[in-house]
Order: structure tokens, then sequence, then C-alpha cells
């Protein structure tokens, strides 16, 4: 079974592509994170945990979900880590959280995709072209790693160095907690009150309030609402109004 969570869409389509070379069944798990639903999860295939890269981990709602998350079936973990570039320790973290659970890390893989943490200056933009050429890199990866986790062998990713855990374990807190704000995320006259973005949000933090949304605290900037809105009439602070909003949707069907 593979269980993903996206925003923009890299780590779905990861994910419907894994599902179909595996033949195996693909959960999104927005709707169970959002409605805390921890009925378990039962697979007799190995589990391959699709994830983007937050801040060089694994989402912190995630990692909380799969926690606490009931497994049945098969004891075998793979995760799958979408990013910009950089995974950072996420493989370590999520290491850690399998055996916690009792179950067997099979190892992961980390995909670079196109980037999209617009509200950061911190992350530049990824260009049209430099997107598609990492979706189309992304795509040929794929058989492989399929035939790996068919045959029940171990994906192997790059060494994380131990000045990296030193350095990121105190950072990724730091980072969320002063440079996540939401109060910086408006709508423009283009908004109609679809309400699509608070559907969205993974961790229930808009609200809709007479027809328009308001974010609450604390956000967990997964861009999901900004991304996703069909008029593209959110924006954050002066960040955003000249940055294309990325979503996989604009270059793959
Ligand atoms: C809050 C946030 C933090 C991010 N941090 C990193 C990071 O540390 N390293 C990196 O390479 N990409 C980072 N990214 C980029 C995403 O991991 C990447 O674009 C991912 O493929 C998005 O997946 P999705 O489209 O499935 O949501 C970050 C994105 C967001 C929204």
């Amino acid at each position: 079974m593979i269980l993903f969570f996206s925003a923009s869409g890299n780590t779905r389509y990861i994910a419907s592509l894994l599902a179909e070379a595996l033949d195996d069944e693909c959960l999104d798990l927005n709707e169970r994170i959002r409605t805390h639903d921890y009925s378990p999860v039962c697979s007799e295939k190995p589990f391959v945990i699709c994830t983007p890269v937050y801040v060089c981990e694994m989402p912190r709602f995630l990692h909380e979900y799969i926690k606490r998350l009931p497994f049945r079936g098969n004891r075998n973990v793979y995760y799958i880590f979408t990013s910009g570039g950089y995974a950072g320790i996420a493989g370590t973290l999520a290491r850690s959280m399998t055996r916690k659970k009792d179950m067997i890390y099979k190892g992961h893989a980390e995909i670079k995709m196109p980037t999209n943490h617009i509200v950061s200056d911190a992350y530049p933009p990824t260009e049209p072209d430099e997107c598609r050429k990492r979706i189309a890199e992304a795509e040929k990866r794929i058989p492989d790693i399929a035939e790996t986790i068919m045959s029940g062998g171990k994906l192997r990713a790059r060494y994380v160095f131990l000045f990296e855990k030193l350095i990121i374990l105190p950072f990724n807190p730091i980072w969320v907690r002063y440079k996540q704000p939401s109060k910086d995320f408006y709508t423009t006259d283009k908004c109609v009150g679809c309400g699509k973005c608070s559907r969205l949000c993974p961790v229930n933090n808009i609200v809709m309030e007479n027809k328009r949304p308001v974010w609450q605290a604390p956000c967990a900037h997964c861009m999901a609402c900004i991304l996703n809105c069909p008029f593209e009439a959110i924006e954050y602070g002066n960040i955003t109004q000249k940055k294309d909003k990325y979503n996989i949707k604009k270059y793959v069907k």
C-alpha cells in the first residue's frame, strides 16, 4: 500500500506512478489527518510512505500522524521523499520512528522535484524548464525503485553526516516556530469564497468567515492553500505576487 501526503502534487504524482508500477493501491492521507482518522491501514504488500520534505525533515504533522497510525499485515516500510534537492535527516527520523513502531525499515529514496515553498525567499522558485527536467528525471527513477520494492530489497540513499543531524535537529523547530507565520496570507478580489483552501488544509488552520478564508495558527506552511486555489486568489505578504503558483498539474496530466 502506498500512503502519501502532498500539497502541490509532486508527492501525489510520484505515489501514483509507484502504485501503477507496483500494481498496488494508493491512499491519500490528507483527509485522514484532517479528521484525526486513526483507523488501521492493512496491506499484504509492503507499506510505501511518500512525503515531501519540510525544513530537512518529514512534515511534523505527518510524522505525528504516522507515529500513531496502526499498521496491519506486512511489517516492511519504505519511504519516498520528494524535495527541492535536500532531504536532510528525513530518512534518519523515519527509520527511528519505524523501528519504534516495531516495523522493518527498508530504506528510502530521495527524489528531486520542483520546489513549492513559494512564500520564502530562502528557496528560489524552480524555473519552468527546470521543473520539466526534474519531473522527467523523477519519472525515470520509478522503475528501479519499484523493482527494488517488489524484490524485497533495500532502498539506498546518500549517507547522512553527524553534523547534519546536529545542525538540523535544533534548526527545524526554531524555523517552524518563528519562520512560518500564517498572518501574511490574504486573498485578493479574485477570491470567490469557494472554501477549497479550507478543505485542503491538513492542519485545519483555515476557517471561512463571511465567505473569506481566515488563517489561524499554527500553520504548517505546506502551501496546499496558495498552490491549489483555482483562481490564484491567495497571496503571502509581498513575496508571492509575481511568483508562479507552482502546481504539478501545470506540467503533468
Ligand atoms: C515548508 C516547506 C519546507 C521545505 N523544505 C525543504 C527542504 O528542507 N529541502 C528541500 O529540498 N525542499 C524543501 N521544500 C520543497 C518541497 O519538499 C518539495 O517541493 C516537495 O516536492 C513538495 O511536495 P508536494 O508537491 O507533494 O507538496 C520545502 C517545502 C515547504 C512547503
